[in-house]
């Protein structure tokens, strides 16, 4: 519930101007009812003859029904994966691999619409993501790998790369099609073929990315997309013909999967959580500080694993600071994840949500200082209004925990010292943000932060060129960039 005390004329000013409705049309998307596998180039139905539903999470309105793959139609989808590999695709010349795979790229720019929409009615987040972030992305992966396909002995020179065989590749819900891409791309860049599994909750654009890989005419069985829930996961990563797993997710399945791999063979890759520390100094540019803490937790509904979901603030601009930035959140327009103005969607499940209050419940019950934007919440759907903690000590569970929602933690800090030790003070360390005028400060925190991604005055700033990817529990193995090749290769 809302605690929100008005602070004086500017937020009376925000609060009392409201803008005009603006939705995104739905009307140009093309949604089957009932999706079946894509294996082998064409679409199967399961053999169990089971099928699940996905939902809108704004609406709580049912989009499709999609096939649930069970191990007889996984071992399909790999013996296809493998057969493609052994027949055409190891085989082909890289620069022919690559044309396949800039024919998808251009296909995913000319359908960006349609993926856009579709992606934020199934998971939930704003439309000005999908369509700024999400999709153009997706795009530049398949751009930037498909570049490499040729030039994989200029990457690594005296070496002799050569690709795995079947990648079994799981995804998570916060980014769908984006995962898929970076998933994808360098698997095919690097001449290996493709499992791929889209997270229950947002199926529908990997099944999108079927369609437009089928179109693209890349043979048969290099790629294959099938769905359903944590059973055909495991049953990918269970199956002894595939030679790499790629995963994105939970820190508790990333341990059930480096189990399952133990022992065998196998090649694996996983990226998992992240509690990330935004550190604000005091000589930082405030206003763009407070835009980018807005950033990297609000937007996307702080379904992000680098949401920087920790703020460290120095003490002499700590008032300033969260005086700024809750006036801030008061002007963030929550709803409608359609409508061209909303900052902040819905919550991707009734799961998440019931996550999120929890933490939120646990955090009040901890002592921490307790606030949330006064906005109204849509009647349906699975809405959080953006939340702040201030005076939470580091043994908190709000502190220490991977939330994944708008909900952040604040607290203040001297010196330099004192930040580092706390900011690296938690079992993950996926990525970090640093707020100074000091390039010098810069350099000094970004060689002690223990955190694979660390972002200097600005936050959550993606491109395909730059690798990814965290230390301790947050996982290891990198995507993106030069780095992002080398799971999907042996040298
Ligand atoms: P999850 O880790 O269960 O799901 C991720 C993917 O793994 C889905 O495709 C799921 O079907 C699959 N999966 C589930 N169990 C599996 C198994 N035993 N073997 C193979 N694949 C399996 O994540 P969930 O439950 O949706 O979210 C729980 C928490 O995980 C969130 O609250 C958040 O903290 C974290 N999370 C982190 C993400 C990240 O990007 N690092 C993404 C999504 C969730
Ligand atoms: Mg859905």
């Amino acid at each position: 519930m809302a605690t929100q005390k008005k602070e004086g004329p500017r937020l009376d000013f925000f609060s009392d101007w409201k803008y005009s409705p603006a939705p995104e049309s739905k009307e140009h998307i093309r949604l089957n009812k009932k999706y079946d596998l894509f294996i082998n180039g064409k679409w199967q139905k399961p053999t169990g003859s089971k099928y699940f539903a996905t939902h809108n999470p704004a609406t709580e309105e049912k989009l499709a029904e999609v096939a649930d793959a069970g191990e007889k139609d996984v071992d399909a989808a790999v013996q296809a994966a493998r057969s493609a590999y052994e027949k055409t695709w190891r085989k082909m010349p890289g620069r022919e691999r690559g044309k396949y795979i800039y024919r998808i790229a251009r296909m995913i720019q000319e359908r960006a619409r349609e993926l856009s929409v579709i992606e934020t009615m199934d998971g939930g987040k704003s439309i000005r993501e999908s369509r700024d972030i999400d999709v153009p992305l997706a795009a530049s992966h398949f751009f930037y790998y498909a570049g490499w396909a040729d030039k994989l002995d200029y990457a690594f020179p005296n070496r002799k790369p050569t690709p795995l065989g079947v990648a079994g590749q799981i995804i998570p819900w916060n980014f769908p099609l984006l995962m898929a891409a970076w998933k994808i791309a360098p698997a095919l860049a690097c001449g290996n073929t493709v499992v791929l599994k889209p997270a229950e909750t947002t199926p529908l654009t990997a099944l999108k990315l079927a369609e437009i890989i089928q179109d693209s005419g890349l043979p048969d069985g290099v790629v294959n997309i099938i769905t359903g829930a944590g059973k055909t996961g495991a049953a990918i990563v269970n199956h002894p013909h595939v030679n790499k797993v790629a995963f994105t997710g939970s820190t508790d399945v990333g341990r059930i999967i480096q189990k399952a791999v133990a022992g065998t063979a196998k090649r694996v890759t996983l990226e998992l959580g992240g509690k990330a520390a935004n550190i604000i100094f005091e000589d930082a540019a405030i206003d763009q500080a407070v835009e980018g803490i807005v950033n990297g937790i609000y937007f996307n509904q702080g379904h992000v694993c680098c949401a920087g979901s920790r703020l460290f603030v120095q003490e002499g601009v700590a008032d300033l600071v969260i005086r700024k930035l809750k006036d801030r959140m008061e002007t963030l327009i929550v709803g409608d994840p359609l409508d061209k103005n909303t900052d902040v969607g819905a919550i991707n499940s009734k799961q998440q949500l019931q996550v999120i209050t929890n933490y939120i419940q646990i955090g009040k019950e901890g002592g921490a200082e307790f606030y949330q934007s006064s906005c109204e919440l849509p009647k349906k759907g699975y809405f959080v209004r953006p939340t702040l903690f201030l005076n939470v000590s580091q043994s908190h569970r709000i502190v220490q925990e991977e939330i994944f929602g708008p909900v952040l933690a604040v607290q203040t800090f001297r010196t330099i010292e004192e930040v580092i030790e706390k900011a690296n003070n938690i079992p993950y360390g996926l990525s970090a943000g640093v707020w100074t005028d000091k390039g010098s400060k810069i350099f000094n925190l970004t060689g002690k932060l223990r955190a694979g991604v660390i972002w200097a005055n600005t936050y959550n700033k993606f491109d395909p060129t730059s690798p990814f990817g965290g230390y301790k529990e947050s996982g290891f193995g990198r995507e993106g960039g030069v780095h992002g090749l080398l799971p999907y290769l042996s040298l």
